[in-house]
């Protein structure tokens, strides 16, 4: 669905590298999140896809297009949904969508249109001018027009940054439908537990080079197997009688609750070894690490 190869950029005059050999390849009905820190080079590769950033090296096809020699027929097939929300005029949002419709030769489009305004919340705005939209309405504005084509690709470039959290959690159901849809999405974000809910596939890009790539899921096994282990007692602890347990790291906190980190297979010694010092905890908690703690200690390493 879109294939890139060996792709750079380096902005001039300052030769900024912001994109390093870049390779990313996403299949038809893949939801991947794109994640990386302020600067990481997301919204350049994204405003490449989109042809307002040209390319210093490697290749693009979208849809088994080039972008070089066919921009056009990969506008039809990609939408993107800009991270800027500058956009900005004094037209009305149901005239825009329809000037938008006529770009791509739909010129009866109005229930599409109407269609998404329903979904994003946006049917009360149709006739309010672009510029006396809210940030979040605006962002949700920007969607619907990267939708009105019904693009088979979709690129949200953090389309929840601004946005309340009930209308997140809305906008979270609307790609989530369309993805099931059929439509091919790919999301940044620096909500973490947003590409957890939604993605079901994670690339991590750092300083332009994507640092990781992987199933969302194997991502978690990989760096589930050793896990945050909680002992609760009801007598209060010295960490120095712990040490019997340094290999897992022990750490006491508000003195009576015990914290290790335990490889899962050697959960049951574990347990052993504090049952033979006669500790009787009144409690246990096992916590796997989330994506935001494989990220952090990803982007950290
Ligand atoms: N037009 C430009 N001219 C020069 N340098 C630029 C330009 N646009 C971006 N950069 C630089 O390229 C690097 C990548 O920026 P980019 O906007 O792609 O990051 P990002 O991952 O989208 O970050 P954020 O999470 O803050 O949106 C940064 O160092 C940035 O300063
Ligand atoms: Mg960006």
């Amino acid at each position: 669905m879109l294939n890139i190869s060996n792709l750079s950029k380096t902005y001039l005059p300052e030769k900024k590298e912001a994109l390093k050999n870049i390779h990313l390849q996403i299949q038809k009905g893949e939801f991947t999140a794109l994640l990386g820190q302020n600067g990481a080079g997301k919204t350049t590769l994204i405003n490449i896809l989109a042809g307002n950033v040209l390319k210093t090296a490697g290749m693009v096809t979208i849809g088994g297009y080039n972008l070089d020699t066919h921009a056009l027929e990969t506008k039809r097939i990609i939408g993107i949904v800009p991270q800027e929300t500058g956009y900005d005029s004094t037209f009305p949002v149901y005239e825009t969508l329809k000037k938008q419709s006529g770009y791509f030769g739909m010129r009866h489009n109005g229930a599409t249109i109407d269609e998404l305004l329903e979904a994003l919340y946006l049917t009360e705005k149709r006739n309010s001018n672009i510029r006396e939209l809210s940030g979040g309405m605006k962002k949700r504005f920007l969607i619907a027009k990267a939708l009105v084509h019904r693009p088979k690709i979709l690129v949200l470039d953090e389309p929840t940054a601004g946005v309340d959290i009930e209308m997140r959690h809305t906008l979270y159901d609307f790609l989530l439908r369309l993805h099931q849809e059929g439509t091919t999405i790919i999301l940044t974000t620096h909500y973490i537990e947003e590409a957890e809910k939604l993605c079901d596939r994670v690339v991590i890009i750092d300083s332009g080079r994507i640092i990781a790539d992987e199933p969302k899921t194997q991502l978690m096994e990989n760096f589930s197997r050793e896990v945050t282990v909680e002992f609760q007692f009801d007598f209060e602890l010295e960490l120095a009688d712990m040490a019997f347990l340094n290999m897992y790291h022990p750490q006491i906190e508000e003195k009576t609750r015990l914290q290790l980190r335990v490889p899962k297979k050697d959960l049951p010694k574990v347990v052993h070894m504090i049952a033979q010092k006669n500790m009787a905890f009144v409690d246990l908690g096992i916590e796997k690490p989330k994506l935001e703690d494989i990220y952090l200690s990803l982007i950290h390493r």
